[in-house]
């Protein structure tokens, strides 16, 4: 790597965003899962238009998957991942192990009560909690001034900046729009585990969610009858089962009736082994 320094240790992650900040530079974290696509090259991006110099870490996050979830399959691909990251732009990548970001046993965990209520969150017993304790302990880390996140995962974006409002971290969070293929669907390192047939599916989640904002947009059209409709025409286009179909306020991620401020829609939905999750404003 030329101008892609790894690091794999919170020491030498300290050393070298230290050279850039003796340099005088502003930082932007990226925290990563890896198997990177066009998402994450945008956060780099995202960060280099603000003039930070951008810091990614990856780190397939044990603590944020359930039993039964991917964790054991979830794409890796580090060679790859660094050589996306220097192409973008990134200066300093972080790919911790295990040990190093969780060494023996740890009694501290970051909740982020209320956001984590709806949408994904019954549904994924623990994984805010997985999220929020890793995220905190990446910008403790690097102490970035700015973090860099999807929208594609709108309630993970709120529970880290309200996470860090309410711990007074200096450090401001930033949600970047979510990148579409061509026919609109969100671009995620799950959609590898469509078959060809899913994929052409898969494009209905889109199409419904900017129905549905296209239709209730006037504020008179009640929301819940409405969302369960687009919630059946998931299932009518050939999704297996639909976790949530609701139309939230965009800050609290309440369920509301009829839009009359900044709202946002947000699915989950499964297609064979794959789940999908998007969302767009209303
Ligand atoms: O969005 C992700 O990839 C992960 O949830 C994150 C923020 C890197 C924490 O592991």
């Amino acid at each position: 790597m030329k101008d892609l320094t790894v690091v794999r240790t919170v020491a030498d992650l300290r050393h070298a965003v230290g050279e850039f900040r003796a340099a005088g530079r502003t930082i932007g974290m990226i925290p990563t899962m890896g198997a990177l696509h066009e998402g994450h090259t945008s956060l780099v991006q995202g960060a280099l238009d603000r003039g930070d110099v951008p810091v990614a870490s990856i780190f397939v996050n044990p603590t944020q998957f359930g039993p039964n979830e991917d964790f054991a399959a979830y794409p890796r691909d580090e060679a790859g991942d660094f050589a996306k990251l220097e192409a973008a732009g990134c200066r300093i990548a972080y790919a911790p192990g295990v040990e190093e970001m969780y060494p023996g046993p740890q009694l501290t965990t970051v909740t982020v009560a209320g956001l984590t209520d709806g949408l994904c969150g019954p549904f994924r017993p623990g994984h805010f909690q997985g999220v929020a304790t890793v995220v905190c302990k990446f910008l403790i880390m690097a102490m970035p001034d700015r973090g860099y996140f999807g929208e594609k995962d709108y309630q993970q974006l709120q529970v880290l900046k309200r996470m860090a409002h309410d711990l007074a971290m200096p450090i401001e969070i930033i949600g970047m729009p979510t990148i579409r293929e061509p026919d609109g669907l969100a671009i995620s390192s799950r959609n590898r585990y469509l078959s060809p047939q899913e994929r052409k599916i898969a494009i209905a989640m889109y199409r419904e969610l900017t129905a549905l904002a296209a239709n209730v947009r006037d504020g008179r059209t009640p929301c819940a009858k409405a969302a369960a409709e687009s919630a059946q025409a998931l299932l009518a286009a050939g999704f297996d089962k639909v976790e949530y179909f609701d139309v939230v306020d965009a800050e609290s991620l309440a369920p509301i009736e009829r839009v009359a401020g900044p709202a946002r829609i947000a699915a989950a939905a499964r297609l064979g082994r794959t789940r999908l999750i998007d969302n767009v404003a209303v």
